[in-house]
Parts: C-alpha cells; structure tokens; sequence
C-alpha cells in the first residue's frame, strides 16, 4: 500500500463571504443601490420579492444591515486569523465604488473601506481572495439598460476593474470576475447575475426568461472576464484570474441511455460551458448546436472571439454544495426541491433546504474538472446551510463538523490521485444572509452571528464547535480531521 498523499505545503486553507451578504452599511459613506439591495427576505417555502421602491416599512431587506461587517471587519478577521486562515475570499460591492455603475470617478470612501480590509488582512497574513461580482451590479444599471443584456454594461464593468487593478495592484493577486458565471445558464441567473428583469415580475424565481437577453448577458460577462483578465496582466503581470461555477454535479439516475445522454447534455450547458470558455478560450461545439436547437441568438463578434481567446483564466475555482440525479422520466425528474431541480438521489441524505450532501461527488468533480482543463484548482465554496441551536454561548454544529470533515476527506483523495487541488474557501466564514431565502436562519459559517431573520439580534460573535475543530484542521495542513 502507497500512503496517502498530504495536502501540499502552502495550501491555501481559509473561507468565504461576498460584500451583499455580509458587509450591511448599505447607504453609508456614498454607497448605491445594488440589486441586492432591493431583495425581501424570504424562506424554504416564500420566494424572495424584488421591489424596485425600496419600502421599509413594509418589507424587511436583509442586506441592509446583514452581519453588519462594515464596521465589525477587525473583529472578524481577528477570529479568521485565529482559526489558522491564510486565505480569505470576499467580494467588492460594486456600488461603493460605482454608486450607480455609470460615474466615471469612483467614490473614493468605498475604496478606502476595501483599503482598511486589505491592511488588516495583511496584518495577519491572509491572501484576499477577490471576486469582482458577486450579485452586486448597481441597480441603475437594471432601469437604464437592464443590466447585463446589453453591451453597455461591459464598459462600466471595466472602468471598475481598472479602478481596482490599479489601486490594488500590490495587494490582492487571486481574482475571480464573476461569481458562480454559469448560473446563467439557468432563468435563475436573470436577477442575481446579470440584473435583468423582463416584465415587472416581483419573485426573483419565478422571473420572464428570455434566453436571447440570458445568454448575451452571458457572453458579455466571458468577453468582460477575458478583457478583464488581459488589462490586469498589463497592470502587473502576477495577477491571477480564476473562474468560478457553481458546480451542480449531475449523475444519471438509471442506466437507462436515455438518462444518459440527457445527464451528458445537462453537465455541458450548466457546468462545462462556461469554464471551456473561460478557461479553453473557445465557444464549444455543443454550445452551437444548442443555440440553434432551441432559437437562441445574439450578437458574438469576432473581436469577441478574439479577445476570449486570448484572455484565458489561470486557474479553475467552482461551488460544490451536492449533486443531482437527472431522469428521462417526467415523474421523477422534478422531485428534489435542489435549486437548479432533478431527481432524488436515493443513496444520499439532504439538507433541511433539501440540498442532497454528497462527499464522494465532490473527488468526481475535481477529477471530472481537472482531467478537462490541466489547471490548478480552488474549491471556492462548499458547506452546509443548516438552523444552529445557541446555548449559553456555545454552538454545538457537528452536522457541520460531519459534513466539511467528509468532503476535506474526498479532497484528499482527490490530491492522492493527482488532482492539482490549491485551496478551500468554504462557505462561509462567518454567518451571512442567504442568496436563496434571505433568512439568516439558513447558517453556512465557523462563527455564529447573534441575528435572525427578522433583523433582530445583538451581532455579537461566538465560536461555534466547528470553529475550535476548523482551527485544529488548518494547524495539522488537514491531517487531523
Ligand atoms: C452560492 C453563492 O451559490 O451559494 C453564495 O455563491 C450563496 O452567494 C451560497 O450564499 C449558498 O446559497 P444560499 O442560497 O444557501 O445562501
């Protein structure tokens, strides 16, 4: 027997957060209105709304004061310090840069709040982990053009960039341009991930779709990243660029070839597609056909093509939550209540929010990823949602404990079989409010933040067992699990 292989040495081990779910302060010191801020709460069962009025007094916007992050940052990453982080993945919010996205001097307080973030992290030794976007386009950008269905969109989009890359060239290094770039692969990516609306739906889930609108946004964003990518190499050549999807791993739910060739065709368009993109530099074959099969048509220039050629990615970063079981058979297609829908996958237990946990898929997926792009790798968010119970300070999670000690297992042996794996950044740091529901209840983070999902609670911190067992895996580079 051959013994096992270790996580390598620097091995980036940390957690993530982005600026809309955590940071509040969402009309201090000259900061827009970002989609994200116009989102009620909601739960498992209510969708959450969108109202284009902000109305406080009848509804309750979990964003605008979140875990209240702006003002707490230092005690945060004090604790992120103390559990052994050397990584921290965060999001800039674009509309305290860019209050309305359309400025062409950036608000010069919203970047000093990054700048106090970035010293303490250095502080402690901790690499920022950036991602660009992450829900966080400025609403003004919905009302003048909807978003990210036009053109426009990549030009305010890159004066941002070149904002950042020029003022942060020092400092950050890792960046991602788009969070989770592929869910607009799905009508779910509409609002969140291009601020497009169609008609004056008010549930973000159940949005118009218009694929034409969807899938421009879509290339606007590839050809963004790749221009993206192509103006911080000229800042400082070290710079390095990652994508990042939200990984829904897909197995056939019978062996049925029917099951099978829909399995393949669902893992192109949702999880291959947009990292052979981003990462390959070309528009794959499948994708064409798939167009075409379905009326699907927008403007793809030959500079476009040119320029995502040419602006490939360094690294390969992805989401991996579960998997899903996908079936030709209408019946059982829809019975998993996962975000993206699919089979139930007999073999596996679920979340509360009826995520299916899946460990072993996730050695699949980083093997499935790496046999297909040869790049190194980050697993950029990971975790279990899940209700904690508080007693006199002490948060016992060892749901949690179970469920990221099983994957960090997977991971190793994916290292094992030579997988290029160079971080983990599980979702999430702290406590945050949810994409999905708006509900703090829903609780991904090694500290417990005193909030719930009315908005009442003290914000104060408190360790949860899986921080004190976190810790413990970090200072072992994961021996001790
Ligand atoms: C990812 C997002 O899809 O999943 C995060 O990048 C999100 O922003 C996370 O919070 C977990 O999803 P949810 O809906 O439980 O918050």
């Amino acid at each position: 027997m051959t013994k096992l292989k270790e996580f390598p040495a620097g091995f980036f081990w940390g957690g993530a957060t982005a600026a809309n779910q955590c940071e509040g302060a969402w009309n201090v010191d000259g900061k827009g209105v970002s989609i994200s801020d116009v989102m009620t709460s909601g739960s498992h069962k209510v969708p959450r709304r969108i109202t284009l009025d902000i109305d406080e007094s009848k509804y309750y916007y979990p964003s605008h004061e979140s875990v209240d992050f702006y003002h707490r940052y230092k005690e945060d990453i004090a604790l992120c310090a103390e559990m052994g982080f050397n990584i921290f993945r965060m999001s800039i919010n674009w509309t305290r840069i860019f209050p309305n996205g359309n400025e062409t001097e950036p608000n010069e307080k919203g970047l000093e709040f990054y700048d106090k973030v970035f010293a303490e992290l250095k502080k402690y030794n901790m690499e920022p982990l950036v991602t660009i976007y992450h829900n966080e386009n400025p609403l003004q950008l919905t009302h003048e053009f909807n978003g990210w269905a036009d053109r426009k969109c990549m030009d305010y989009f890159l004066r941002f960039c070149e904002v950042l890359f020029t003022r942060y060239k020092d400092t950050v290094k890792y960046w991602i341009p788009f969070n989770e770039i592929n869910c607009l692969t799905t009508k779910l990516g509409n609002w969140n991930h291009a601020g497009i609306l169609n008609g004056k739906t008010e549930f973000f889930i159940a949005q118009i779709d218009d694929p034409n609108k969807r899938f421009a946004a879509l290339h606007h964003q590839f050809v963004s990243s790749a221009k993206a990518v192509l103006m911080g190499k000229k800042i400082n050549p070290d710079f390095q660029f990652g994508t990042m999807i939200c990984h829904i791993t897909v197995y056939p739910l019978t062996c049925n070839p029917d099951d099978i060739i829909l399995t393949q065709e669902e893992d192109l368009l949702r999880n291959c597609f947009s990292g052979d993109v981003q990462v390959k530099g070309i528009y794959p074959y499948y994708i064409k056909r798939y167009f075409e099969r379905n009326g699907i048509s927008f403007e793809i220039t030959d500079e476009d093509l040119e320029v995502i050629r040419k602006g490939v990615v360094d690294f390969y970063s992805f989401s991996y939550y579960m998997s899903n079981c996908i079936s030709s058979d209408k019946e059982s297609a829809q019975v998993s209540g996962n975000v993206m829908g699919g089979a139930k996958n007999p073999y596996l237990s679920a979340s509360e929010w009826d995520w299916q946990i899946d460990p072993k898929g996730l050695r699949y997926t980083l093997n499935h990823v790496f046999d297909r792009y040869n790049v190194p790798i980050m697993v950029t968010e990971n975790g279990l949602g899940a209700r904690d119970t508080f007693e006199d300070g002490r948060i016992h999670d060892e749901y949690r404990i179970d469920y990221i000690r099983q994957h960090i297992e997977q991971m190793r042996l994916a290292i094992d079989d030579g997988v290029n794996l160079i971080g983990y950044t599980p979702w999430a740091s702290i406590d945050l409010v949810s994409v999905s529901t708006g509900e703090m209840d829903k609780r991904y983070g090694f500290i417990y933040v005193d909030k719930d999902n009315e908005g009442n609670g003290t914000l104060d911190r408190y360790r949860k067992d899986s921080f004190h067992w976190y810790k413990k895996v970090i200072g072992s580079n994961g021996n001790e699990l």
